[in-house]
């Protein structure tokens, strides 16, 4: 093993606040990613809205695994992997659809929607003994959190709510509708996918936020925001923090001013859209409180990341490779908005984010040059910089805000020294015993 518990700390010292390069670069540790990270954690795979039907399925990924999101004719949610028993084929090739059978086209062997093999050709005397049940497609553990939908492939995995943390509060908000109605998002049009050249640990952590002054410039300078002035809203703003927890998983959170009205103004232009979201938005705080925030949108490790207010996005980095990337972004909206107002919305969020997206066009740019500029002999041999407030004391929730996680100043590298322990952490813990979590900060 490359990375194991001995030479892990060579790689990420979170003391000191470096990082070797080595681990954006390294097929080596890559593939040992695909075994320890990708393997054994809980994966986001999709949201319940793209398979609404009994029958309905939609494909995914888990880690390098091609899997099949799919609802049984008891609404039941499975999550299998895309690799026919018999020999390896892909036995679904649509992006999405409805079906009561996937029928691999390499010899026929054919199975229900809960994964059973129930049809083979040359069964009849061919396979006298051919145990059908130990033969199904191969199924991952999945839960459903709030719409969303999860898979894990290890069983001495924690549940997905035990995995969350701390978290669970804040994912939950991002997926409620932004009145507050629990679990009352869909996913708005398509999924959008595209490739960068990049490591996905380089997008993977929530939240960075010391690039935006300097890499979206230009977007503030075009005003893409809904209402042309600036890059989007920005009149919630009240105290923003980087927020970590111990599983890995980060956040940045502003809590908002009382008088926050994030929406108005940005939609003047748009008043149809404006008016929804601004009393939607006032119904949240009632429910919510301090969570009713529109910047509360976590990171789930190792790669699922979040946007909450406008765009409200869930972002999957896709690993393909140690410095290649497949980013799939899942536009939300409110399930239960007007027509009108998911098409006017759906449009900002492809000119904002998104492989057309202007801000993501910024951000692709800096990631891609990051990992050219770190490949070459002499170049990745030099660690890569995390020291900002390398020695702040975080402020611990319970002291100071009632809310789970360990509070850190908004320009803190805090939430990515933590990302990368908690990476070094699984490269080099031998089972989930020694990854579990006992204490949380809540
Ligand atoms: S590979 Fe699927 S039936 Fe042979
Ligand atoms: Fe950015």
């Amino acid at each position: 093993m490359i990375a194991d518990a001995d030479s892990i700390g060579t790689l990420v010292d979170k003391e000191r606040g470096l990082v070797s390069r080595e681990i954006f670069l390294s097929e080596e540790i890559y593939q040992q990613e695909l075994e320890q990270i990708f393997a054994r954690a809980w994966l986001f795979v999709g949201h319940e809205s793209q398979i609404p039907n009994p029958g309905d399925f939609v494909l995914s990924r888990m880690g390098d695994e091609p899997v099949i999101v799919v609802r049984d004719r008891n609404r039941r949610v499975h999550v299998f992997l895309n690799s026919c028993r018999h020999r390896g084929n892909r036995v679904c090739r649509y992006d999405q659809g409805n079906t009561s059978v996937f029928t691999c086209t390499f010899h026929g062997w054919t199975y229900d929607l809960e994964g059973k093999l129930t049809a083979l050709p040359f069964h009849d005397g061919g396979y006298n003994d051919l145990d059908k049940p130990a033969w199904g497609l191969w199924e991952a553990r999945s839960e459903l959190f709030e719409g969303s939908i999860w898979g894990c492939w290890d069983e001495s995995a924690p549940d997905f709510r035990e995995y969350l943390g701390g978290t669970e509060l804040y994912l939950s908000a991002l997926l409620r509708s932004i009145d507050g109605t629990p679990g009352g998002a869909e996913v708005l049009g398509g999924v959008q996918k595209w490739r960068i050249p990049c490591n996905w640990k380089v997008p993977s952590p929530d939240t960075d936020r010391t690039h935006g002054w300097i890499t979206h410039k230009s977007v503030d300078a075009v005003n893409i925001a809904p209402s042309g002035q600036g890059r989007r809203d920005r009149s919630d703003r009240g105290q923003s923090y980087t927020v970590n927890f111990p599983e890995g998983h980060t956040m940045s959170m502003t809590l908002p001013r009382e008088d926050a009205q994030p929406y108005r103004g940005s939609w003047a232009s748009t008043p149809i859209v404006g008016e929804y979201l601004d009393h939607a938005y006032q119904e949240r705080k009632k429910k919510m409180g301090a969570l009713a925030s529109t910047q509360c949108a976590p990171g789930i490790f190792p790669n699922a990341g979040s946007q909450g207010g406008q765009p409200w996005v869930i972002r999957i980095m896709h690993p393909q490779g140690p410095t290649t990337t497949e980013i799939w972004s899942y536009f939300l909206i409110d399930r239960d908005a007007p027509r009108e107002v998911k098409e006017i919305i759906r449009d900002y969020y492809g000119r904002y984010a998104g492989p057309g997206g202007m801000t993501q066009q910024d951000d692709m740019e800096n990631w891609h040059w990051s990992t050219a500029a770190s490949k070459g002999t002499i170049s990745r041999r030099l660690p890569y910089n995390y020291q900002l407030f390398v020695d702040e004391q975080p402020l611990h929730g319970p002291s100071n805000f009632g809310l789970p996680g360990l509070f850190c100043s908004i320009t803190s590298d805090e939430n990515h020294r933590r990302y990368y322990q908690r990476w070094a952490e699984f490269m080099a813990a031998k089972s989930w015993d020694e990854l579990r979590v006992h204490e949380h900060v809540k």
